[in-house]
């Protein structure tokens, strides 16, 4: 895994594949789907060139009009999107990806993920899934394709049947949940670690340890939160719907964190009780 520096300072990391993705990037989990254009629109003028959203959160077709709005051209943005719970089933998987390029508006996408692994349904056949998101791959409409949510053994599973490796697996990541053996076996296996929730949905922002850090540093909680993510090496996308947040969360490459301050947030760590989001290995939730 390499980084070198990219558009507007923000280092750029090369996957297994060969492609580069923005290490910093933008997500849109949460942004209702009729304020989407407008919210990456605003972010893409601040200078972030990576947007994150998926099938579950309803506003691809938001995304790709605020790409256009702004007035990019496609290969100036990086786009990720994710496959929907209910469509692991190949043919399902198929349909679901060309409506996800079709409301995105584009004849490629940078990268697709399956959302979760729902290891309980679907009989526990996600590699049936993965073989699909191959073929993306291979008639070039998905340049990459990885998993999010996956645990070690997950990934195991992946590399046993198909001996391909996903490009990045996206999982939770934060300083109350550190999820360092997923991270660490990610590493070992050239699989890029994207974490989300990275500012644990605005709760680290308070912890002592970090205003003390904010504070000695003169930057705001969440830019140290955000670069000690940068420092670990892990993709992050902070979701803000504020153009000043969305402003402070990208100006993150103009200081110094060393290395005793990355070792103390990482000490926030709460093992499983900081999580914040489902556990990957019993969540199984299909929407109506
Ligand atoms: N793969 C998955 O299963 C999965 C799951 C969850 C998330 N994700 C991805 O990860 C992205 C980020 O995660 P997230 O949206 O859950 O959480 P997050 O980025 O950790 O936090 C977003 C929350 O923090 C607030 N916030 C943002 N910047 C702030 C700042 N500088 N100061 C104070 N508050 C701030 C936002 O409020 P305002 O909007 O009001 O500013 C929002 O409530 C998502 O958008 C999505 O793309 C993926």
């Amino acid at each position: 895994m390499s980084s070198t520096a990219g558009a507007g300072g923000v280092p750029a990391i090369t996957l297994n594949d060969g492609n580069h993705i923005p290490q910093l990037g933008f997500g849109v989990y949460q942004v209702a789907p009729d304020e989407t254009a407008a919210t990456v629109k605003t972010a893409l003028e601040v200078g972030y060139r990576h947007i994150d959203t998926a099938q579950m959160y309803g506003n691809e077709k938001g995304v790709g009009e605020g790409i256009r709005g702004a007035g990019l051209d496609r290969a100036q943005v990086f786009v990720t999107s994710k496959l929907d719970n209910g469509f692991h089933r190949p043919d399902d998987a198929r349909r679901a990806f060309d409506e996800t390029l079709q409301a995105l508006g584009t004849d490629y996408i940078d990268l697709f993920l399956i959302h979760w692994p729902l290891p309980t349904l679907y009989d526990g056949d996600f590699v049936s899934t993965w073989t699909t998101l191959e073929d993306f791959k291979a008639d070039g409409r998905a340049r990459s394709i990885g998993v999010s949510n996956f645990q070690i053994h997950h990934l195991q599973e992946l590399a046993r049947e198909t001996g391909v490796t996903p490009a990045v697996n996206q999982i939770e990541v934060h300083p109350y949940f550190t999820n360092d053996e997923v991270r660490a076996y990610g590493t070992e296996h050239n699989i890029v670690t994207e974490g989300w929730s990275p500012i644990a949905q605005g709760k680290v922002l308070g912890d002592p340890v970090v205003i003390r850090i904010a504070k000695s540093l003169g930057v705001h909680p969440a830019q140290v939160v955000l670069r000690w993510h940068i420092e670990r090496g892990d993709v992050v996308f902070p979701k803000s719907l504020h153009p000043q947040r969305m402003k402070e969360n990208f100006e993150i490459f103009d200081f110094e964190i060393n290395d005793e301050e990355i070792e103390a947030l990482t000490a926030l760590d709460r093992g499983e009780a900081g999580r914040r989001g489902p556990d990957p290995d019993t969540f199984a939730y299909i929407a109506d």
